[in-house]
């Protein structure tokens, strides 16, 4: 009995350091890596999960080794076409999310930055709209 439960402690210890070094290569950053699919579908959540690293919480921006631009009161995002397109295709080191969000990931992520952060734009997107700007 003695024996067999000093194995056991002797497998679970063998195999902690392994978990960790798995979850040490997990990809930080969206967009990269084949285990970047989000599975959130909340535009809050999706903002935290897929955005907030780079364009802060509160959509402030940040100025560090690259420039993320603030989202919040940003008048750029009136217009649907132009964040939708960001986030479909990325622009310099912002990452391109076409690959790894579905167009109704899209629709909730972009629908929640232009009605929060002091944004005010509360026309509906549709998935139409983000079909039609695929490439
Ligand atoms: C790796 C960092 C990073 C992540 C993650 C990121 N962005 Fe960006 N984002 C940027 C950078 C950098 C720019 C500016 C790109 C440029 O100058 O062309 C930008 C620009 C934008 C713009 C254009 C803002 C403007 O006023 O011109 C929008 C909209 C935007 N991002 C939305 C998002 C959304 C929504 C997400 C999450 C789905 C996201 N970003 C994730 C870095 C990031």
């Amino acid at each position: 009995m003695k024996v067999i439960s000093i194995f056991i402690a002797f497998a679970l210890l063998a195999s902690l350091p392994r978990a960790h070094a798995a979850d040490a290569m997990k990809p930080v950053m969206p967009g990269v890596g084949e285990d970047a699919a989000f599975p959130q579908m909340q535009g809050d959540d999706l903002y935290q999960a897929a955005c907030q690293a780079c364009h802060m919480p509160d959509g402030v921006g940040a100025t560090a080794a690259a420039s993320y631009p603030a989202l919040a009161k940003d008048p750029r995002l009136k217009s649907k076409t132009y964040p939708i397109t960001r986030v479909l295709n990325g622009s310099k080191a912002m990452p391109a999310f076409k690959s790894v969000l579905s167009d109704e990931q899209i629709v909730a992520v972009v629908g929640y930055v232009r009605t929060h952060f002091g944004n005010h734009y509360g026309d509906k997107i549709s998935l139409e709209d983000v079909k039609a700007l695929r490439q």
